[in-house]
């Protein structure tokens, strides 16, 4: 019988590369918190019309790539293939938006996408996010965009770039899918893209096809449709961005995977991660708190993947080379000796001190290959003679160099803790 394989497509994380993971993440939500974020912890699956409605129809994500299946009691169940439509769905239930504004919020978990699998692209991918709800204000827009950036400062990494435009407000985007619309009807493409361009016109800058990109290189862009007062909000996220030393570049055809955008939109790409690049974007989704139910408040956020970040950041060789080190490895070489390292363990832990032993019946030479192993900072072996001695020898495991040749077991704790 051949042995089981995890589903196609999913990222896996174990040891030593989960620490990296880890450490990744435990970065990006870090930034978060430094910001003022707090979490927000949600089901990976809601009812199926809170993506149909809040991501849009016309997008990839919600007609091709939806994890859908009816749960026993007959209701349509969805994976949750991003985050935003289901935090605003807590907002909504749990009238979040009653209270102080902005809500700011992040999220971290798997979502799922029933992509194509390839380097970068999977079908349960990992994502931290966060949501800024209540106020539109180019300064939240920056702040968002400034949260990403120092994440990706505090990981090290250097070789990614920012793009951004305006989708503007409900005036600019009316007023551009007029002239859009009457563009594509000159164009000649086959049904499919036809009617994908009703639901969302836009969707046809992002569209791969030579032929496609060819014409719709000469189309009417969004940004020379602003509002005045769309036009004002952009100029002053541009400004801000300046101003704290964030570089960005604009690229008015950008087109994000999602319906839900309204106004300011960004990308995070980098350069060494091939054809999934992306390894963050977000913008400002005015309408779809109003969308779902709720009343008409503004927000923005971020999604961040931490598959490719962690990736980029392997690429970039920016990670600290020990993560999660271990303290202090124990080996002891007699039973006596075995039951003492056990006891000695509990008292390490629960001082904070991260130990473990050599576990099994291992002579000296099999102890201290499962101490090398550990990678752990020290190692000690302990004997009969260290027990009735109460002392012990503290070697640096790295180097072999014997740090104190006879320490009391009784001041482990301090040494070590003191390290
Ligand atoms: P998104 O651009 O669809 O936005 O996803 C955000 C990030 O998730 C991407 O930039 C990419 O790094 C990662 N990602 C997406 N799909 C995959 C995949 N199949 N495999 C690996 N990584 C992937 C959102 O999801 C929005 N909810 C972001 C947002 C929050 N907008 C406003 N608030």
């Amino acid at each position: 019988m051949s042995s089981f394989q995890a589903p196609k497509g999913v990222s896996e994380y174990f040891p030593p590369i989960s620490e990296q993971f880890e450490y990744v993440r435990d970065q990006l939500l870090r930034t978060a918190r430094l910001a003022g974020y707090s979490l927000i912890e949600l089901p990976v699956f809601e009812d199926t019309e809170v993506f149909t409605r809040g991501v849009g129809e016309s997008t990839d994500v919600v007609s091709k790539e939806m994890y859908t299946f009816e749960d026993r009691g007959g209701r349509s169940i969805t994976l949750r293939p991003e985050g935003t439509a289901g935090v605003m769905r807590a907002v909504i239930e749990h009238n979040l938006d009653r209270g102080q504004l902005p809500v700011k919020l992040f999220y971290t978990g798997p979502f799922f996408r029933a992509e194509r699998p390839q380097a970068g692209r999977y079908r349960q991918f990992y994502q931290v996010g966060i949501e800024a709800i209540g106020y539109n204000d180019p300064e939240i827009d920056v702040e968002v965009i400034a949260v990403a950036d120092s994440a990706f400062k505090a990981l090290g990494l250097k070789k990614y770039r920012l793009n951004i435009t305006s989708l503007g407000d409900a005036q600019s985007r009316d007023a551009h899918r007029k002239d859009l619309v009457k563009y594509i009807s000159t164009l000649k493409l086959d049904e499919a893209t036809v009617s994908r361009a009703q639901l969302n016109p836009l969707r046809l800058f992002d569209d791969k096809r030579d032929e496609v990109k060819a014409a719709m290189a000469k189309a009417p862009l969004l940004l020379d449709y602003l509002s005045a007062q769309s036009k004002q909000h952009f100029e002053k996220v541009k400004v801000l961005l300046t101003d704290i030393g964030i570089a960005y570049e604009i690229k008015p055809t950008m087109v994000r995977g999602l319906d839900y955008y309204t106004g300011t939109t960004f990308e995070f790409d980098h350069e060494m991660l091939g054809a999934q690049s992306g390894i963050g974007g977000g913008g400002r989704y005015d309408g779809l708190m109003s969308s779902l139910g709720g009343a008409d408040v503004s927000g923005i956020g971020f999604g961040l993947g931490v598959d490719r970040i962690l990736m980029a950041c392997q690429a970039e060789n920016s990670l600290p080379s020990v993560i999660n080190q271990i303290q202090l490895f124990i080996a002891p070489i007699t039973e006596t000796g075995k039951s003492h390292a056990f006891k000695l363990l509990a008292e390490l832990r629960s001082s904070g001190i991260t130990c473990d032993m050599a576990y099994g019946d291992r002579a000296l030479k099999g102890a201290m290959k499962a101490a090398d192993k550990s990678g752990a900072k020290y190692g000690l072996v302990i004997g009969d003679d260290e027990i009735s001695s109460g002392r012990c020898e503290l070697k640096l495991m790295s180097s072999g160099e014997v740090i104190s040749s006879s320490l009391e077991l009784s001041d482990l704790i301090k040494r070590i803790g003191n390290k």
